[in-house]
């Protein structure tokens, strides 16, 4: 196992979509150990591959996610592969939405409130599951990076511009 590094925009692996994944191998299995040991070092709660630069229908997420404050909490992932929403319903507003790949910014994000997953799981299987409240949030924000969106793609053109303003500045200053 290893920690890998966290690409942040504007990387262009986490601006393209990426590829599913057909064959669940060893590598494979491999690279989703780096990927729950990656997210819980940061720390965060959901990490896609395109984050760690590999283009492949891959997320993890923290299993205790939606139970967050417990002190007893073990640190246990999920895995999903080609992971698709094929229902959604309701409307919320996730506050202060960060991601590890877009550092010192948040933003509230309009989501939907309950959605139905359809994936892979770490041993091929098909599933199918709903998530609501912080577990609806994460799916979103996980499978989006799939398909190359962070969610500075989904807040208003005025606040994307400011990140971006800040972001230059940023760069120029380091
Ligand atoms: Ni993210």
């Amino acid at each position: 196992m290893a920690i890998r590094k966290i690409l942040t925009y504007p990387e262009k692996s986490l601006l393209q979509p990426s590829l599913k994944v057909d064959h669940i191998d060893d590598e494979i299995k491999k690279l989703v150990k780096d990927m729950g040991e990656t997210m819980f070092d940061a720390p965060g709660v959901g990490l896609a591959a395109p984050q760690i630069g590999v283009n492949k229908k891959i997320i993890v997420y923290d299993f205790n996610a939606p139970s967050q404050g417990d002190d007893e909490k073990k640190q246990e992932f999920t895995a999903l592969f080609n992971p698709e929403i094929i229902e959604a319903s309701g409307s919320i507003v996730s506050e202060q939405e960060a991601c590890l790949s877009v550092p010192d910014y948040s933003a509230d994000v309009k989501r939907y409130e309950r959605v139905k997953v359809r994936a892979l799981n770490i041993d091929g299987k098909k599933l199918e599951f709903d998530a609501d409240g912080i577990l609806a949030i994460i799916m979103q924000h996980e499978i989006d990076h799939l398909d190359g969106v962070l969610f500075i793609d989904r807040i208003s053109v005025l606040k994307r511009t400011m990140y971006k303003k800040k972001l230059k500045k940023k760069i120029k200053e380091t």
